[in-house]
């Protein structure tokens, strides 16, 4: 991975070339922000969240990804996240979830902005956001 690079946007972490994420797979980094990854459908979508299932903390990119649902099935016990916000959407909606990233590609290279784009603790009740 680069170096980050700052500009008016913020900062963006360049992760690599999109050649390098096969469509309807995903891709773990370890960058600044932690362990991230990318998920690449066949339409081209991509989305980069926490790679960290908050239930038990298993790879999320190992897991099974839904396009239509936009989300990925944890490979251990089955937590289906959602892609987009970060959030648990099975087995039931709760305060866990991971944070998500937005992610451009940019003369053909994935990056990723260095700041999340949703954290779980924001929908955690007070007192339990860390
Ligand atoms: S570790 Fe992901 S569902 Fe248990």
């Amino acid at each position: 991975m680069s170096e980050g690079q700052a500009g008016d946007e913020g900062e963006w972490l360049a992760l690599c070339q999109l050649d390098d994420i096969v469509p309807k797979t995903a891709k773990h980094f370890d960058t600044g922000a932690g362990g991230i990854g990318v998920f690449r459908f066949e339409d081209g979508r991509l989305f980069a969240i926490e790679d960290r299932c908050p239930h038990a903390y298993a790879l999320l990119t190992f897991g099974l990804m839904d396009a239509a649902k936009e989300s990925v099935m944890c490979p251990l016990h089955g937590w289906r996240i959602s892609l987009t916000d970060g959030e648990v959407k099975f087995p039931a909606e709760s305060c866990m979830g991971v944070r998500t990233y937005e992610v451009r590609v940019r003369d053909g290279q994935v990056e990723m902005r260095a700041e999340p784009k949703t954290k779980p603790a924001e929908n955690m009740p007070e007192g339990l956001a860390g």
